[in-house]
């Protein structure tokens, strides 16, 4: 079987996750170039996989590569850093799978999800947790019980660590730099939401103090009330005050007769009034994400992910969406 060569355009944080889960291990994949302005990320990236094409940015790589040289890319760059990125990469024609937040323009993504259709291409985002066995479970329990019922997610922690999360114009605010992994999840389960409203609160986090960016300027918690059909109704929380001990984090769905828990990313209760049990998780869902693509790929079938860029822009809508209901403090009617 002939490889597949892809490029990776960012080798920060996230992609490294990607190179320990899968483009170290499988075996009809190779790295053939990379690309970041930052020497030692793009030299030692280039190191881990033998490569001599080591480019200092996504232009430069641009314009040395096509779609003879490329099978895919992988890109996971800071959420302002996608200038003409994706675009040039549907131009080309080259596949890619690119990291959630894909833009903080709607105008920009809509653009990228026309662009992308018109050429069919295979396109992923990095929504890795509807790859979670674990997701996977809680969405045949609630496709499979009675309609309606309250949910609770939560993503509550401290500050991560690249520079750009810090301020809301460079990471989006938590909500959809983070969060929306749990928001597509909501999606995932319950369809597109009829309306959002939200609020958000700062001032627990001093900037300047105890490690924070003098420049910390995004909200230190929110919380999000989406409606979905069939009478659904999700609370979304998200914090990045704490310190030391985590609350809990992922999605408490409360069916008729029983309760799911999914602990993000760890395990999965489930309490009926006869028992309860406690799932593990058992996958690497970014392995399993990037298998997918990688198979999409080679099949040229832009149906088989679970995630193609038209379907996780539509996550990021309900954030931006969000996000206006925050600055007006009134709902955001969807539909
Ligand atoms: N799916 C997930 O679970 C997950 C997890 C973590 C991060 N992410 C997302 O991945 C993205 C990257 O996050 P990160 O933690 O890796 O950030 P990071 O800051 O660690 O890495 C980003 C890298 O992109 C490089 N870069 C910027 N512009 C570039 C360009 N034009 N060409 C080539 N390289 C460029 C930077 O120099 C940097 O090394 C973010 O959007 C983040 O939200 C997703």
């Amino acid at each position: 079987m002939e490889k597949i060569r892809v490029g990776l355009i960012g080798c920060g944080g996230r992609m490294g996750g990607h190179m320990s889960s899968s483009f170290d291990h499988m075996e009809d994949v190779q790295v053939v170039a990379v690309a970041d302005p930052i020497e030692e990320r793009r030299v030692a990236a280039a190191a881990r996989y033998g490569v001599r094409r080591a480019y200092r940015d996504h232009s430069e790589l641009f314009a040395h590569e096509s779609r003879e040289t490329l099978d895919a890319l992988f890109i996971a760059i800071e959420p302002t850093a996608h200038k003409g990125v994706e675009e040039a990469a549907v131009e080309k024609g080259i596949p890619f799978l690119v990291e959630k937040p894909m833009t903080l323009d709607p105008e920009q993504g809509r653009r990228i999800a026309r662009a992308v259709a018109e050429k069919n291409l295979v396109t992923a985002v990095g929504f890795q947790d509807r790859y979670l066995d674990l997701m996977e479970i809680v969405k045949a329990e609630v496709d499979s019980a009675p309609k309606g019922g309250l949910v609770y997610g939560a993503w509550i922690g401290g500050i991560p660590g690249p520079w750009w999360w810090q301020k809301k114009s460079t990471c989006g605010g938590q909500l959809l730099e983070q969060n929306v992994h749990l928001m597509d999840g909501l999606r995932w389960l319950y369809g597109e939401a009829i309306s959002v409203y939200a609020t958000a609160s700062r001032g627990m986090v001093t900037p300047g103090v105890d490690g924070v960016s003098p420049e910390y300027d995004t909200d230190d918690h929110s919380t999000v009330v989406i409606r979905f059909d069939n009478n659904v109704t999700a609370t979304l929380v998200s914090g990045c005050y704490v310190r030391g001990s985590r609350p809990f984090c992922g999605l408490a769905i409360s069916l008729k007769d029983r309760v799911l828990e999914y602990h993000l990313r760890n395990n999965l209760v489930i309490r009926t009034p006869a028992e309860t049990r406690d799932i593990p998780r058992r996958v690497d869902q970014t392995a399993r994400l990037d298998r997918a693509f990688i198979d999409a790929v080679r099949a040229g079938d832009p149906a088989a992910v679970r995630s193609p860029y038209a379907d996780g822009l539509k996550s990021l809508e309900l954030c931006f969406a969000a996000n206006q209901s925050m600055e007006s403090g009134q709902a955001v009617i969807l539909r």
